[in-house]
């Protein structure tokens, strides 16, 4: 079964064809990292436009890549929240239109559930296991027992992780998008340097806490009271991923004991980290944990994992009503996730 994935919650217009659930055969990614930089961040209106003008090329260009046309699709998959409203209704329209020129059926994917599946296409893993969500609008704990089969077990109670990069990065002077540049200039610095507060970490819970922390490095920052010395920026930038790091495993290994799962998947922007990447490594040697995250490309936005997760509903019957919505947020969603 050939599955055409389409991806446009945010800031990155993507398609990708999938084939039997696993077999990635494109996964056409396109940025608009350079259009938004001299904001500091994502406009809405503006990504939606953009979306507009690429998803025409961008799907054909996965075909191409796949080395197949329309006709041989058999089911259409599109993230159809939680987003950027603006930037959602691009894909889905797109996939509607498709969908109902081409009498192909379509269904709306959930983009965080896209997120904890993004692993299957490079490994077979057996179900139960802890998924750690680490993206731009989210940080959360789930108990994944199979697809659609989810419990939340935690959830931070402010910033994601991916924002409290992003903001940080501002904070530094270091432009958006922020996360890779953290951890680029976070390699020169020293971890140990500035002792932040660890949020949360005392809290018996499995919820996380970004939004003190950030302004932590804002008064650490202040107290200076000078501009950055390039050692500074970087000693800053190092203790602020540790810390990052250090509550995100603490909470993980919180969450495997809880459910006594052996097995742990980190999915999202967050998991592209190198010091995450690295800590968490280490802790499942030491552990005796199986460890699983996907490689850099399938850790952001990619509609790849759309595809590879909506690939399970379409092969299951399950279809999408022309009439199926955008949605911002899950809460306010009619999705099971
Ligand atoms: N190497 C990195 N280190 C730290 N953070 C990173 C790195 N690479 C990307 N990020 C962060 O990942 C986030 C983007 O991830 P992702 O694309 O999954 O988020 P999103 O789609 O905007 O949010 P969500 O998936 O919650 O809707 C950004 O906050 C970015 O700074
Ligand atoms: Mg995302």
């Amino acid at each position: 079964m050939y599955v055409l994935g389409i991806e446009t919650s945010c800031d990155e217009t993507s398609a990708a064809v999938i084939k039997d659930g696993t077999q990635l055969l494109s996964n056409i990614v396109a940025s608009q990292d350079e259009l938004h930089e001299p904001y500091g961040g994502v406009v809405p209106e503006l990504a939606s436009r953009c979306h507009i003008e690429k998803i025409e090329s961008i799907v054909d260009l996965s075909l191409e890549k796949a080395s197949i046309s329309l006709e041989d699709i058999n089911g259409i998959a599109v993230t159809s929240g939680p987003g950027l409203v603006g930037s959602l209704v691009v894909g889905l329209s797109y996939a509607k239109a498709l969908s109902y020129a081409k009498k192909i059926p379509f269904y709306g994917v959930n983009h965080l559930e896209a997120h904890l599946h993004a692993i299957f296409l490079e490994k077979k893993i057996e179900y139960p296991f802890i998924g750690l969500l680490v993206s731009g609008g989210h940080t959360s704990l789930y108990d994944i027992r199979g697809v659609g089969n989810y419990t939340l077990l935690g959830s931070t109670v402010d910033d994601a992780c991916g924002e409290a990069f992003d903001k940080v990065a501002k904070i530094l002077g270091l432009g958006y998008p922020g996360g890779r540049k953290i951890d680029e200039i976070a390699k020169k610095g020293n971890a140990k340097a500035i002792l932040f507060p660890r949020p949360r970490l005392k809290e018996d819970d499995l919820n996380f806490s970004f939004s003190g922390l950030k302004t932590a490095v804002l008064n650490y920052c202040q107290k200076l009271g000078k501009s950055l010395s390039e050692v500074e920026r970087n000693d800053i930038a190092a203790s602020f991923q540790e810390t990052v790091v250090e509550t995100l495993l603490q909470k993980s290994l919180k969450a495997l004991e809880k459910m006594q799962y052996p097995k742990l998947v980190i999915a999202g922007g967050v998991a592209a980290n190198s010091r995450l990447r690295a800590a968490f490594q280490h802790m499942s040697k030491e552990k005796n944990i199986e460890l699983f995250i996907p490689s850099l490309k399938l850790c952001t936005d990619n509609a790849a994992m759309v595809g590879a997760l909506g690939y399970h509903y379409l092969v299951a019957g399950q279809k999408a009503p022309f009439s199926l919505n955008a949605y911002a947020t899950t809460s306010s969603s009619q999705a099971s996730f």
